[in-house]
């Protein structure tokens, strides 16, 4: 594998060859939302879009960033300066990673990022996956999956901002071609389940809705400090320790918003695991109805959908689709379809007047299998 496109670039920015070259996928979630930092399970896959980083070291403690998306301006930082009070745009990510890695001397970074921005499909997660890799080659650190996944989710936390949890990092790192990852978000253990729905006769749809989503608008923040709210008012260490019945008996320690907001954890957690069975039994009609409930579940119990994506997953249920739901933080971004391959293009034309009856951007349609997680494409010679 190689990127030419990319490489040519970096000499016409950089005036040299890059000493190595990483790609890492965006992704979208099956099932199990808004229980990553809850230590629950999910079940994403990585898609086929991803973003590269081609990285090469200089002597002096410089680093220039430029992207390929953004006309190739080039930032120009000094090490020194690295830290999360910084300001900046985009090359946030790309610092945060390097300020996380801690990095011995300065670096050219060029990234041409494919992953679509504000989806909801994980482009950031992408670009810091691609950077880590990079980095993780270039400096022979010799960080395991798993540290890489803790240290780029730290990156966005603690360096961009974001509260996100640690699966889209860790899918888009440890992912593996045609697989779903089951990862259990407390110890980021993993077990590949083998994805494959065009077999028989389906096809999973991503809708990217084109409504506004963002992390950082406090409504993620707020979800996450009621779970923590809950965990504290009764005990335990983690959502992922609390039953059905636990639940109903604790009601009066907390709040309404806080029941209905464990409710949607604890039963998020249930079915994943139960997804991960059909899946394997290839009951592609059973996993519509848990991909069903756990939209409902979003929408109703942790009031994280919006009418764009609502409107996405009624439309395709309509058209005859075995499941559908939001996928990521909500608020906008995209929703999953599970539908007939051949129904493909019904289901499309079907979402798209929905929208247009009610006045909302046209969607974008995507489609994905399962691919592979973050890779070295390229290394100098
Ligand atoms: C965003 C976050 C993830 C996860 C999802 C919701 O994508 O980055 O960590 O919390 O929302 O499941």
């Amino acid at each position: 594998m190689s990127n030419s496109h990319l490489d040519k670039s970096f000499v016409e920015i950089f005036g040299e060859t890059p000493d190595v070259i990483a790609g890492a996928p965006g992704r979208v979630n099956l099932i199990g939302e808004h229980i990553d930092y809850s230590d629950g399970f999910v079940l994403p896959f990585a898609i086929a879009d991803r973003t590269y980083a081609a990285v090469r070291k200089r002597s002096d403690r410089i680093l220039r960033i430029a992207s390929m998306q953004r006309h190739n301006n080039v930032v120009t930082v000094n090490l020194n300066d690295v830290s999360p009070n910084l300001k900046g745009q985009w090359e946030r990510y790309v610092l945060g990673v390097i300020w996380g890695m801690q990095i011995p001397h300065g670096i050219d970074v060029l990234i041409d990022g494919h992953v679509p921005l504000g989806a909801g499909l994980s482009s950031s997660a992408a670009l810091e996956c691609s950077v880590a890799t990079a980095l993780n080659d270039l400096f022979s650190y010799g960080f395991n999956l798993e540290q890489l996944a803790r240290l780029t989710q730290k990156a966005e936390n603690e360096y961009v901002g974001v509260p996100c949890g640690i699966m889209d990092q860790s899918v888009s790192l440890m992912a593996q071609r045609g697989s779903a990852l089951l990862l259990d978000c407390r110890d980021l253990t993993t077990k590949n389940v083998e994805f494959d729905v065009a077999s028989s006769g389906l096809e999973l749809l991503i809708i990217d809705t084109q409504a506004h989503h963002s992390l950082t608008d406090g409504g993620y923040a707020e979800r996450r400090a009621s779970c923590d709210s809950v965990v504290k008012k009764l005990g335990i260490r983690s959502m992922r320790e609390l039953t059905i019945a636990q639940l109903e008996t604790s009601k009066e320690l907390i709040t309404v918003t806080e029941y209905f907001r464990a409710k949607h954890a604890v039963t998020e957690i249930a079915r994943v695991l139960k997804a991960v069975e059909v899946i394997e039994r290839k009951d592609f009609a059973e996993l519509g109805q848990l991909l069903n409930a756990s939209h409902a579940s979003l929408r109703d119990d942790y009031d994280v959908s919006c009418p764009e994506l609502n409107v996405a997953v009624d439309a395709s249920i309509s058209a005859g689709a075995l499941g559908a739901r939001m996928v990521g933080g909500g608020f906008g971004g995209s929703a999953i379809a599970l539908i007939k391959a051949s129904h493909s293009h019904e289901t499309i034309k079907k979402i798209e007047t929905s929208f247009t009856q009610n006045s909302f951007k046209a969607p974008r349609f995507f489609t994905s299998l399962p691919s592979q997680g973050a890779e070295i494409i390229q290394r100098g010679l």
